[in-house]
């Protein structure tokens, strides 16, 4: 057992349903040793309570719950700072040949290594992270992660259709594929299998009935893919599925909208969309950076929250600009705000919350990850920046703990990320 002691900040109670910021300030953490939280509060009453429990020193900076990344790709690190491209032309240019690559898999090994590290730096303690075209590469993402012991649900990327021929697969190999890996990884220690259509543009409705039979054959399977990013792909979506209703039923009318589903963008939604979206439970990840990267456009978060749609943060690295939810918590913040009045005025505790507990519950993992509550699986993050550098002085004379998580978004970076937990063992 041990006794972590910090500044302990979380949001267990959503600040989108009137919940605000819990902090506990000079507070104790005490973790068990399968790394569960096993009590918390003031770290004196909790040091009086255990005097013999080891004390983890974590005084200045903040310590928040591990951040949840509910779009990232692994194959696309070296995709960041691909500027003034929209969506197909980027795809066509950057991303697509880059993901080609990936079918050496020294290359892949290579940057599974890069990518799962740069996760961990960040903060960044559970992910749902989009895998290869490949299947050995995916495999690599899956045991990087594993040696990291970060909460990694992926899965291999199909297209059978729309894109360089190296990455098309067939919907038997898709399934076939798709079930070796989800045998091999799904369910061991903290990964999961994630079933994945790269976009409707991409695959046919063959190939997403192939991928709605792999879901129903692996129970406990996710399903993630794109949905509604940009003008463009909407229009060519809709050509190639006259008898579709809308972008999202591409995916609903082959079964593959459920609670365990989570798509990426969003920013164009109809509002049949977002009622079908918000019936089943199925969840959204707000991916800022990359939306405003490759000029999708601003996401409307208040039609999602007023049509009851969850809502959670992702990097979506390589059009994102990089790993750190500080940033797209703060760009989330941005984005409302230009929005003016039909934006959501964003708080410190609403970013917190988007980056932590909302991506719990996007992912299905409330009750292991999310925040500081007993019996969650202590996931942390130090924020520690070095003495004497603009964040350290805009935490030391915080007025706040709001104040002090306000200035952690706007000035926070992977860099000043000290230390990070998953299940109390140190990962990064
Ligand atoms: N739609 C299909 N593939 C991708 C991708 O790799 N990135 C983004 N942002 N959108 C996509
Ligand atoms: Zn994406």
């Amino acid at each position: 057992m041990r006794l972590f002691r910090g500044t302990f900040l979380d949001t267990p109670d959503d600040p989108f349903r009137g919940g605000v910021l819990r902090a506990e300030e000079d507070g104790g953490v005490l973790v068990g040793d399968a790394g569960q939280i096993t009590a918390r509060g003031s770290f004196t009453s909790l040091a009086a309570a255990h005097p013999d429990v080891e004390v983890v020193d974590l005084r200045g900076g903040l310590v928040l719950p591990g951040f949840v990344d509910t779009h990232v790709h692994f194959p696309q690190l070296r995709c960041i700072g691909a500027l003034g491209m929209p969506l197909l032309e980027w795809l066509e240019r950057c991303a697509l040949p880059e993901e080609a690559r990936l079918a050496d898999p020294a290359y892949a090994v290579e940057l599974a290594r890069a990518f799962v590290g740069a996760l961990a730096n960040a903060g960044t303690t559970t992910a749902l992270v989009f895998g290869a075209h490949y299947l050995e590469a995916t495999e690599a993402l899956f045991a990087e992660a594993d040696r990291l012991g970060l909460r990694i649900t992926s899965g291999l990327v199909v297209g059978d259709r729309e894109l360089p021929e190296e990455l098309l697969t067939t919907p038997a190999r898709a399934y076939d594929d798709g079930l070796r890996l989800a045998k091999r990884w799904h369910g061991v220690r903290r990964l999961r299998y994630a079933v994945t259509p790269r976009f409707s543009l991409s695959c046919t409705p063959d190939l997403l009935e192939a991928c709605a039979a792999l879901l129903n054959d692996v129970p406990g399977a996710m399903l993630t893919t794109h949905l509604n990013e940009n003008c463009a792909e909407i229009e060519r979506v809709r050509a190639l599925f006259p008898d579709s209703a809308s972008y999202l039923d591409t995916y609903a009318d082959q079964g593959l909208l459920g609670p365990t589903s989570v798509f990426a963008h969003d920013v164009h939604p109809t509002p049949g969309e977002l009622d079908d979206l918000a019936a089943v439970g199925a969840a959204v990840s707000h991916c800022p950076t990359s939306n405003l990267t490759l000029g999708s456009g601003l996401f409307p978060l208040r039609a999602h929250l007023d049509a009851g749609v969850r809502v959670a943060l992702g990097s979506d690295v390589g059009a994102g600009t990089g790993l750190s939810l500080f940033k797209e918590g703060l760009q989330a913040y941005f984005v409302q705000q230009a929005l003016g009045a039909a934006g959501v005025p964003l708080t410190a505790a609403h970013l917190l919350h988007l980056a932590t507990a909302s991506g719990a519950a996007a992912l299905g993992l409330s009750s292991t990850v999310g925040s500081f509550s007993e019996g969650l699986a202590y996931d942390a993050l130090w924020l520690r920046p070095t003495p004497d550098t603009p964040l350290d002085i805009l935490l030391r004379y915080a007025a706040s703990a709001d104040d002090a998580l306000a200035k952690a978004f706007a000035h926070g970076t992977s860099a000043d990320v000290a230390q990070v937990w998953v299940a109390g063992e140190r990962a990064g």
